[in-house]
């Protein structure tokens, strides 16, 4: 066991390499994909998990050749290796670079692409490699850029799905269920439902993962999985940055379209759907679907009591003032875009029959954090009186998915001294403590997945349904409340606290309150 407090001993662990294909990268100039997509790329290639045929074809609107991208490539990876990158390895990954600009709803463009493609197939002697196509542009442009890609043959399969072509599409996918189904229509003309990889990268994240893991591969977390014995769960996904710079994308999303519909959704399809027959993309999305289409739809008469949104006024964070949303760059100074929400919701199934699940999330909060909560019910009956069964604390059993990864089980332990004397005693496991090293970020596993043809990380077309459906009620509620003194007001929240106090009273009146840190 060596240093190892825990005693990991070692495992289980299954990684395949993928066959040589082609990454094109539309939106090739933007932030995604000099912040996540070039470094994890970069990041596979080191770890021998990126083809050494592989190659990779930006293309965006900016006109570049590929000395020029591949140079903005080169800064970017010293930024990410912070100047200590390997530079042999360095080097030899910018030659598998290519550019190709022109604007996405031209067919020259595509043209181009496709005689790029052509002559890298020739020259790395696979003719007929795979393809993965990944759209990184604003999402009014997906529909264009599949029909083009369709139109150009460049993602056409045989009835066999070969060679494999595969579009990963980021998201926002639509901005309420109508125009999701749209997009989907419209891309269901062109691709089939195997072909498309839709992000949500809170997917990709190791203690994300983690969650399917620890239910499915230990018998001990089942028995008690349920109504019988979990009293509540939360879901906390808060971060202390502010809007950025994405002021004309956030003005249109808000944080439930942002946030809720994706990442806050799927963590609690994972925590609360049943075990699939087996970890096969289909099955998990199966599960996922049921759990999500058994959500008790918002009651459209009292939606403003299950749910509340509030928008982030100055504050303090990290000992910095820091300006309200309404005074950030680019906002408009009556916005009513909410940047907080916190709902209240059930699942009407017989596992999780009468237990709240409580959710939120927000920008400028007081720190960053994403986190399960799962409280245990109280001992039905307290042996050690004259302490009551209500005066010892519920086990309590944390997932903690960023930033200090790892869980926390808390439960009642005898303390020195008296007889009679017992407190909390927690049993925390710290990711970084155990597993020494770098954690692949999670585009690097996605990357990857998509490379390897495995969509069970990626979102299927049902499971956007089933999430718009469900919050497409309350967009359509706050559209038509939007003066400040209406039931579904929009609250504020000091940027530096956890959030509005309207948020504390949607567990308050159920008798719980939220696990705010210090
Ligand atoms: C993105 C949202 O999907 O997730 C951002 O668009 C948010 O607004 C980000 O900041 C949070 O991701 P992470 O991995 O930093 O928790």
């Amino acid at each position: 066991m060596g240093e190892n407090p825990i005693g990991w001993r070692g495992g289980f662990c299954v990684e395949v390499s993928p066959v040589p294909n082609t990454l094109v990268i539309f939106g090739a100039s933007g932030d995604l994909t000099h912040r996540k997509l070039i470094p994890a790329l970069f990041s596979l290639y080191r770890k021998k998990l990126f083809h050494e045929k592989s190659r990779i074809i930006g293309c965006a609107r900016t006109l570049m050749d590929d000395d020029a991208f591949r140079e903005k490539t080169r800064q970017t990876l010293k930024v990410f290796c912070n100047g200590k990158c390997d530079e042999k390895k360095l080097e030899e990954f910018l030659k598998k670079v290519f550019y190709v600009s022109g604007p996405y709803d031209d067919t020259s463009t595509y043209k181009r692409i496709s005689e790029r493609i052509e002559g890298i197939e020739e020259e790395i002697a696979c003719p007929n490699a795979g393809r993965v196509y990944y759209l990184s542009t604003p999402v009014n442009l997906y529909g264009t850029i599949v029909e083009c890609l369709g139109e150009a043959g460049l993602v056409t399969e045989n009835y066999e799905g070969l060679p494999w072509r595969n579009v990963i599409i980021e998201k926002p996918f639509g901005h309420d269920l109508e125009s999701s189904k749209k997009l989907d229509r419209e891309l269901r003309l062109i691709l089939q439902e195997r072909q498309i990889y839709r992000i949500d990268h809170y997917l990709g994240k190791e203690t994300v993962q983690n969650i399917l893991m620890m239910r499915f591969a230990n018998r001990i977390f089942e028995p008690i999985w349920n109504n019988h014995y979990i009293e509540n769960v939360q879901i906390t996904v808060a971060e202390s940055i502010g809007v950025e710079h994405r002021a004309g994308y956030y003005e249109q999303a808000g944080l439930l379209r942002d946030m809720f519909q994706n990442h806050v959704l799927q963590m609690l399809a994972l925590v609360a759907m049943e075990a699939p027959p087996s970890f096969e993309a289909n099955k998990v999305r199966d599960e996922k679907v049921k759990l999500l289409s058994s959500i008790r739809p918002f009651n459209k008469d009292r939606i403003f009591e299950d749910i509340v949104r509030a928008q982030y006024a100055p504050g303090i964070i990290d000992g910095r003032e820091v300006p309200g949303y309404r005074q950030e760059e680019g906002i408009n100074p009556e916005s009513m875009i909410e940047t907080y929400a916190a709902a209240r919701l059930f699942i009407d199934n017989w596992r999780w029959q009468g237990v709240p699940f409580y959710l939120r999330s927000g920008k400028r909060m007081k720190k960053r954090l994403s986190e399960i909560v799962i409280t245990f019910k109280r001992v039905p009956h307290s042996i050690f009186i004259p302490i009551r069964a209500q005066d010892l604390a519920p086990n309590v059993l944390v997932l903690n998915v960023q930033p200090e990864e790892g869980l926390a089980l808390t439960i009642q332990a005898k303390q020195p001294g008296p007889k009679l004397c017992m407190g909390g005693l927690t049993l925390d496991f710290k990711y970084d403590e155990v597993f020494k090293g770098e954690k692949p970020e999670a585009y690097e596993r996605l990357l990857l997945d998509c490379m390897l043809g495995d969509q069970t990380l990626f979102i299927r077309s049902d499971n956007i349904e089933n999430a718009w459906s469900l919050l497409t009620p309350v967009l359509d509620a706050w559209q038509n409340s939007s003066d400040e003194k209406s039931a579904g007001q929009l609250y504020k929240y000091s940027s530096g606290s956890w959030g509005p106090e309207e948020a504390d009273d949607l567990m308050y009146r159920d008798g719980y309150s939220w696990r705010n840190p210090d």
